[in-house]
């Protein structure tokens, strides 16, 4: 499929048209952004991880039944997407209490939550992505209620997931962003998770140290973000193939070295 005209540029991401109407391509930048664009930085690599783990995590979701817009991955950091109509809502699930729940309502950061806690937040960076309750989202259209139920039982099968996946390698899944799209030109106005999920979205904490593996490190400048989102990625065995055919690469030249000294 060809790729066409820019369709969309957000603080992570990039979206560019194909040559079919339903499908378009999603380019994963390096840029980093905190606090609403507030904090700015390029990490190199960045996208390239976020582009392998976010892979790897929707086609998992999906192999469970989680329909969503990943197609394929086409490159280091491109992914052939289904075309959706992002609803203006940031669904996040929080099973350990920080960031902003702490600062809000003046929770003990690291207390364990009974049970796993959806909030909503309208997506709307100029005014700081507020928290909402189900009842503005009814009263202002971003989603009818059926809508609502269907995604919130989505969240949970999500969260069970991701926290069995994660604590399989030794990581906390604290608490997580996730994105839903209204498919284009789907006749039954399906809804299905889309944009991303990674150490951008995600708060994951080491087991055992609680070292952040996530964009706390550049929120909070605690530095060696990279190193941290490759951990994660070399963790659940998907560190990306650039290191692997590196290596081929070398052992290669070396047989021929060899080969010809001989
Ligand atoms: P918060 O504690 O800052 O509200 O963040 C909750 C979770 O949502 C955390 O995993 C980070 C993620 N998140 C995003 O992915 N994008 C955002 O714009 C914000 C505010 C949070
Ligand atoms: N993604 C948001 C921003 O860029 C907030 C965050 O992730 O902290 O500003």
């Amino acid at each position: 499929m060809k790729k066409g005209k820019k369709l969309y540029e957000g603080k992570a991401k990039i979206i560019y048209a194909t040559s079919d109407k339903n499908y378009v391509i999603q380019y994963f930048k390096d840029d980093a952004t905190a606090f609403n664009n507030q904090k700015k930085s390029v990490i190199d690599g960045k996208g390239v991880l976020n582009n392998r783990i976010s892979e790897h995590i929707l086609k998992n979701l999906s192999q469970i039944g989680i329909k969503n817009h990943l197609v394929k991955r086409l490159n280091m950091r491109e992914q052939l997407i289904k075309f959706v109509d992002i609803l203006p809502i940031e669904f996040i699930v929080r099973n350990i209490a920080t960031g902003s729940l702490t600062k809000r309502l003046g929770i003990v950061e690291g207390t364990v939550l009974n049970d796993p806690l959806i909030e909503y937040c309208l997506k709307n960076d100029e005014l700081g992505d507020p928290l909402i309750s189900r009842e503005h989202i009814y009263a202002f259209n971003w989603a009818k209620k059926n809508e609502i139920e269907k995604i919130n039982k989505q969240l949970l099968r999500i969260n069970d997931f991701l926290i069995g996946l994660f604590r399989g390698v030794g990581i906390k899944l604290v608490d997580f962003k996730v994105e839903f799209g209204k498919v284009r030109n789907s006749s039954r106005n399906e809804i299905i998770l889309a944009d991303e999920i990674s150490p951008d979205t995600c708060r994951l904490w080491d087991a055992k140290s609680e070292k952040r593996l996530d964009k706390d490190r550049f929120r909070k400048d605690l530095g060696n973000l990279i190193q941290a989102y490759k951990e994660v990625a070399s963790r659940l065995g998907i560190l990306y193939e650039e290191s692997n055919i590196r290596e081929v690469n070398f052992k290669k030249a070396k047989a021929i070295k060899l080969k010809k000294n001989k």
